[in-house]
C-alpha cells in the first residue's frame, strides 16, 4: 500500500458501539487521524446473514481504502466473525485489525470456572467463535447469551431506561443462576452498558471487555509496519449510513466529541 504515517486509521462498526473502541484508540495513539463510519442504516448486523454483512464491511472498507486509510479496525465482534477473513483476503498487505470475545483473558480470570458471554446471535453462532472456544475455553465452563433488542436501544442513545434495565436483567440473570463471576462484554455496544451493569450485577462479578486490546493490537502493527504518527493531537472524523443528526445527539450523549459528521452515502 505504501502510505505515510501521517495517513489516517479507519475504523467502523454495525453503529455507534465501535465508538467504544474508538475512544480506546484516541487515548492510547492520540497523534493518529481517525475516520470512523457507523453504518446505523443497516444496523444491527446481529440478527442478520453473514452475506449481508460481508456485503456491508466491503462496501465501509471501499470508502476507507479510497480514502487511503493506512489501516483498518473492524470495531465490531458480529462484522469481524462474518467478514475478516474476506477484507484480510480482498486487501492483502493492508492491515486490518478485527476483534472477538475476550475468551482467553476471561478463562485465566475466573475463579468459579464459569464465564458468561454477552454477545450477538451471529457472533455466537460463528464458526470464529466456535474455534476460541475450542482454543482458550476447554477447561471452564461458558454461558452464552444473546442478546437480541439491546444493540437497537444503544442505537437511540437509551443507555438506562427502565425497559433497556428489564431487558438486561433478563438477560443476566441465567448467567448468573449458573454462577459466572467474569462476564465477557461480546458486542463493542455493550461497554457504555457499564454503569448499568456495575448497578445490576454483584459486586464479585467481573466485565471483560477488548477494546483496550484493539487499540494495542492497532499500536503493535502501526508500530511493525512505521506507520505510528508521532505528531500532533489527531482529528477524528465521523461518517453514518443513517441520520447524521442523530448520530451526532448519540456522540454528545456518549461524551465524545463530534469533529465533523458526514453521511456515508453507501
Ligand atoms: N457492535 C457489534 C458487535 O460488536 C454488533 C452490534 C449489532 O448487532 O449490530 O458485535
Amino acid at each position: 500500500m505504501g502510505e505515510p504515517a501521517s495517513a489516517p486509521v479507519g475504523v467502523f462498526d454495525s453503529g455507534v458501539g465501535g465508538l467504544s473502541v474508538l475512544g480506546e484508540i484516541q487515548k492510547l495513539l492520540p497523534g493518529e487521524t481517525l475516520l470512523y463510519a457507523g453504518d446505523c442504516g443497516h444496523t444491527p448486523y446481529g440478527e442478520k446473514p453473514a452475506a449481508y454483512i460481508r456485503e456491508r464491511c466491503v462496501a465501509i472498507a471501499e470508502f476507507f481504502h479510497r480514502r487511503g486509510a493506512k489501516a483498518l479496525v473492524i470495531a465490531c465482534n458480529t462484522a469481524t466473525a462474518a467478514a475478516a477473513a474476506d477484507l484480510r483476503a480482498h486487501y492483502p498487505g493492508w492491515p486490518i485489525i478485527g476483534m472477538e470475545p475476550a475468551v482467553k483473558p476471561a478463562a485465566l480470570a475466573t475463579r468459579s470456572g464459569t464465564v458468561g458471554v454477552l454477545a450477538t446471535t451471529g457472533t455466537l453462532q460463528s464458526a470464529r467463535f466456535a474455534a476460541l472456544l475450542d482454543r482458550f475455553a476447554a477447561d471452564v465452563t461458558v454461558v452464552t447469551q444473546p442478546c437480541p433488542g439491546l444493540v437497537e436501544l444503544i442505537e437511540m442513545g437509551d443507555l438506562h431506561s427502565p425497559h433497556l434495565r428489564a431487558l438486561l436483567s433478563h438477560y443476566l440473570q441465567p448467567m448468573l443462576d449458573a454462577g459466572c463471576d467474569t462476564l465477557i462484554l461480546g458486542c463493542t455496544h455493550y461497554p457504555f452498558l457499564k454503569p448499568l451493569l456495575h448497578e445490576l450485577l454483584p459486586t464479585d462479578v467481573a466485565l471483560v471487555d477488548t477494546g483496550a486490546a484493539v487499540a494495542r493490537q492497532l499500536q503493535r502493527l502501526l508500530t511493525q509496519g512505521g506507520l505510528l504518527n508521532l505528531g500532533q493531537a489527531g482529528a477524528t472524523q465521523y461518517w453514518t449510513s443513517g441520520s447524521v443528526e442523530h448520530f451526532r445527539n448519540v456522540l454528545h450523549a456518549f461524551g465524545m466529541h463530534s469533529d465533523v459528521v458526514e453521511s456515508l452515502g453507501t
